[in-house]
């Protein structure tokens, strides 16, 4: 397979005791709508605020389009301080292979050092080849009367590039578009704001995008002059969605972009983002707190519990075979259209007390069935081994 544009690898981001993002790993293909699904305060946000370098990651790695951007220590000053306490009275064979042991994870930090402050230094050559990629097809299909304009839009673009800090390419749909807008700025000077701090000086040029993007949107140019106050919550959203796209990013982290909205509005604004996502080519982190969101616009979907992963597979998968007792009780809290079932229908409530017994035994992330993977103990494995055969069969 490729490699995925977005890998996220053993994340944690802790406050102080607080681990909000606990062991969570996951990627994303190109093209794919990711689903990040749980309860207020399980780590949603976090999470995504990891990925776009808001925080000094506590330990992990986050590579995009195989370039890590993100990297935390922790894991290695570990690794290290356990090594050395079990230097103590083991022999002098055991000592040498720990020496190497500490050796190794201090290069790991060094190097997780680097990538994580130098970054935008390390992928700008990768953000200009891409520039010369893309034109190159451009330029020479192009008649010769096209040629130059061609030409000076590439060095345009190169320039671009060369101040461009490369997590530019992921930008983020933020969860409250109240709080996340600047009450005194504009609409025209919002969404020109990234493009500004890119380095684009042109008028000409800001305007043209600025306009073809409110359009975009679904919105109009009359808006531009406007304030945020003076919009519905829905525009609001959509002015936080063209701010994000204006950029030309890869990948859009869409933090609960609907859960502020009427229900009537909600399904516009999705329909919005999914034509972006098929138009632009976009790959999306869609966070949501409840599956019924995430559910047809979602290709995976990653549940989320108390800061770690507890289940992954396919969009159609979990909602057909839900293995772990928190997706259960998830899925049983959505409403179903049909009234009598509706008035049937169980709600199962999640005590992680009573359904494992992790007594001894960390429960780990296991593949239940390929591409399905659920946090477990080995005997809840079997288990669901077994119900997974029983479904088969
Ligand atoms: N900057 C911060 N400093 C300290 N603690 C934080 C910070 N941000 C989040 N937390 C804590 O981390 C945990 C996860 O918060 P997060 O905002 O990621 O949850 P969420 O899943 O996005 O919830 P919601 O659905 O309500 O948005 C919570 O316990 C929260 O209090
Ligand atoms: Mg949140």
């Amino acid at each position: 397979m490729d490699e995925p544009l977005l890998r996220v690898e053993h994340l944690c981001q802790y406050f102080g005791t607080n681990k909000a993002v606990d062991d969570v790993s996951f990627d994303i293909q190109k093209g794919e709508v990711f689903g990040l699904v749980g309860e207020s305060g399980c780590g949603k946000t976090t999470t995504g605020r990891s990925i776009i370098r808001i925080y000094d990651i506590t330990s992990g790695s986050i590579y995009f389009n195989g370039h890590r951007i993100a990297a935390g220590t922790k894991s290695y000053k570990d690794a290290i301080s356990d090594a050395k306490k079990a230097m103590r009275g083991a022999d002098a064979q055991r000592k040498a292979e720990l020496e190497q042991v500490v050796r190794e994870n201090r290069k790991n930090i060094r190097l997780a050092r680097r990538d994580h402050t130098q970054c935008d230094k390390l992928c700008r050559p990768y953000l200009k080849q891409e520039v010369e990629a893309r034109y190159e097809a451009l330029i020479s299909a192009a008649p010769p009367d096209r040629r130059d304009q061609l030409i000076r839009e590439r060095d345009y673009d190169l320039r671009v590039a060369e101040k461009q800090r490369y997590i530019t390419k992921i930008q983020m749909i933020f969860q409250d578009p109240i709080a996340s807008l600047d009450p005194r700025m504009t609409v025209y000077d919002t969404i020109a704001e990234g493009l500004i701090i890119r380095g684009e000086k042109d008028k000409a040029v800001i305007d043209e995008k600025v306009y073809r993007i409110l359009e975009r949107v679904g919105l109009v140019r009359e808006h531009a002059t406007r304030y945020p106050h003076e919009f519905s919550g829905g525009q609001r959203q959509r002015i936080g969605v063209a701010r994000a796209v204006i950029m030309n990013p890869d990948l859009i982290i869409a933090d609960e972009p609907v859960s502020a909205l009427d229900v009537s509005i909600q399904a516009q604004v999705i329909n919005l983002l999914n034509e972006l996502r098929h138009d632009l080519g976009l790959t999306v982190l869609f966070i949501a707190h409840d599956l019924s969101v995430v559910k047809y616009f979602s290709d995976r979907i990653g549940v989320m519990y108390f800061g770690r992963l507890v289940e992954l597979a396919t969009s159609d998968e979990l909602f057909a075979h839900p293995l772990h007792p928190y997706t259960r009780s998830l899925l049983s809290a959505i409403p179903l259209p049909d009234p009598y079932f509706e008035r049937t229908r169980k709600r199962l409530k999640y005590d992680p007390l009573a359904e494992h017994n992790y007594g001894s035994e960390q429960p780990i992330m296991r593949e239940v069935v390929p591409g399905h993977f659920v946090q477990c103990s080995q005997a809840e494995y079997e288990r669901y081994i077994k119900q997974m055969q029983g479904v088969q069969a």
